[in-house]
């Protein structure tokens, strides 16, 4: 833990967008000595029923950028997200910037192109993305020093995003009172999940934690920011030293209750190719339901 680039001292804005649709947060983290900032996790709307793919949201966070007069320079995605669709092209065809995801793209890439039955055009090197990311390489938004940590067991590719005294962590970790994510999917491991999230709990106690997700458990108003500290005093799953056997068990269990997230299907689809649409043979924009294979 000793050696990733960690500095308090630099606090940077963080600009909280929730898409009630999915119960997702995207973020827009602004360099606190210039006007560079980053987005996290974006989200592109879909009615599935229509098949009808929509804006709304990433033009939130766009109008923000740039009537704050900010350069985007990076589109970062915490994993390949199953239950909204990213909009990082969009919003990287707006505004610019470089679209960065763990570098274990491959092997989600590789997974579900199986499921899905890709073609042999579906390239399963990351390409899609401007850059892949490996436990504890850095990056900068202006002045600031930014890395990654890779938390894998909701997927394979997950990576905590720490900028200044801010880190994003995806589904690692919910509010206390959510506790962690499913690690249930192809590729995920509810030990990894565990080890991944002692990795976030041994950041500093006053670093600030952002989710991806709330649902507002037990009817209360939505919220996503924490603390490492009131994660380890409370978190429902992990917090008061719960211990890897019950966290596994525990988790083990609650999983095989869930059923698959709504837009599972669209979603990875999407988000394996960096968030552009696949194409039919005439090149027109189009999703697969491959049956009874999740
Ligand atoms: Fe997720």
């Amino acid at each position: 833990m000793s050696d990733y680039p960690i500095n308090m001292a630099i606090i940077p804005q963080v600009k909280a967008f929730f898409d009630e649709a999915t119960n997702t947060l995207s973020y827009v983290v602004k360099d606190p000595d210039s006007n560079v900032c980053a987005v996290v996790d974006s989200v592109m709307d879909i009615d599935m029923a229509a098949g009808r793919i929509t804006y709304d949201h990433a033009d939130a966070m766009i109008t923000h950028i740039e009537a704050e007069g900010l350069r985007l320079e990076w589109i970062i995605e915490t994993h390949v997200h199953a239950d909204h669709l990213s909009a990082a092209p969009y919003i990287q065809q707006k505004l610019g910037g470089e679209i960065g995801i763990g570098e274990k793209i491959l092997v989600v890439q590789d997974t579900f192109g199986k499921i899905f039955n890709e073609g042999t055009e579906f390239q399963r090197d990351g390409s899609q993305f401007d850059r892949l990311f490996r436990d504890g390489d850095t990056y900068q938004v202006g002045g600031m020093t930014c890395f990654a940590i890779h938390t894998p067991g909701h997927t394979p590719a997950c990576m905590v995003h720490v900028m200044g005294d801010a880190a994003f962590v995806g589904d690692t970790l919910f509010m206390p009172d959510g506790g962690s994510a499913r690690a249930d999917f192809p590729g995920g491991d509810a030990g990894q999940l565990y080890d991944s999230i002692q990795k976030v709990l041994a950041l500093p106690d006053a670093m600030r934690l952002f989710m991806c997700h709330d649902y507002g458990p037990n009817g209360r108003d939505i919220q996503w920011q924490t603390t490492v500290a009131e994660e380890k005093a409370h978190n429902i799953h992990v917090g008061g030293g719960r211990t890897r056997e019950e966290f596994v068990k525990f988790r083990t269990e609650r999983d095989a209750t869930l059923a698959m997230p709504r837009l599972i299907l669209p979603s990875l689809q999407v988000n394996m190719r960096a968030g552009e649409v696949p194409r039919d043979v005439d090149g027109n924009p189009v999703l697969k339901v491959p049956v009874n294979r999740l």
